[in-house]
């Protein structure tokens, strides 16, 4: 028999970026969070996905209960965004994304996805639906691994 699982839980959160307005600073400062973000996280187990859509963040963080609670922490107190709200925080019976961390902004390959979820206005009225962000995020995913021939092992 397996070993019982501990329990599971994903936060979605949306957020105001303040980062540079120069886009090289900008890429800059994008790869300085996802490097932290990466180290800590497959340090605490975690797995997640960030979207940048404009001037705002979006992400999913999945993993044992205290280790999300734990990161959302640090991570809501980062200076470098603002008005960060959840959008949902439950448990989860496994989890969806492979990577500790991984985020995606819109290129010419993506922009289909990103124009389909059409996140920009809901996140403009503050209302995106956390189902509209998780959606994103696990598309976003399908898509790079099916680029990369790894799909299939992650179904
Ligand atoms: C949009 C955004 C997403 C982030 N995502 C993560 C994350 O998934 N995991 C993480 O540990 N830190 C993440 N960070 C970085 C944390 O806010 C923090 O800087 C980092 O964990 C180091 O914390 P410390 O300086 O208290 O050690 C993120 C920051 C931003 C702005």
């Amino acid at each position: 028999m397996r070993a019982k699982r501990t329990s599971l839980v994903h936060i979605i959160y949306f957020s105001r970026l303040n980062l540079s307005s120069d886009p090289a600073k900008r890429s800059e400062q994008i790869g300085e969070i996802g490097r932290t973000a990466q180290k800590k996280n497959e340090f605490a187990v975690i797995t997640s996905f960030l979207v940048i859509e404009g001037s705002f963040a979006c992400q999913v963080i999945e993993g044992e209960r205290s280790s999300v609670h734990e990161t959302f922490d640090r991570v809501s107190a980062d200076s470098r965004h603002r008005d960060v709200q959840i959008s949902e925080w439950r448990e989860i019976a496994k989890r969806e994304f492979v990577h500790s961390f991984k985020s995606a902004q819109r290129t010419a390959g993506n922009e289909t996805l990103f124009a389909k979820a059409n996140l920009l206005p809901m996140l403009q009225r503050g209302t995106p639906k956390a189902s509209a962000i998780h959606g994103l995020c696990l598309a976003l995913q399908s898509d790079t691994m099916s680029r990369q021939g790894i799909d299939h092992l992650f179904v």
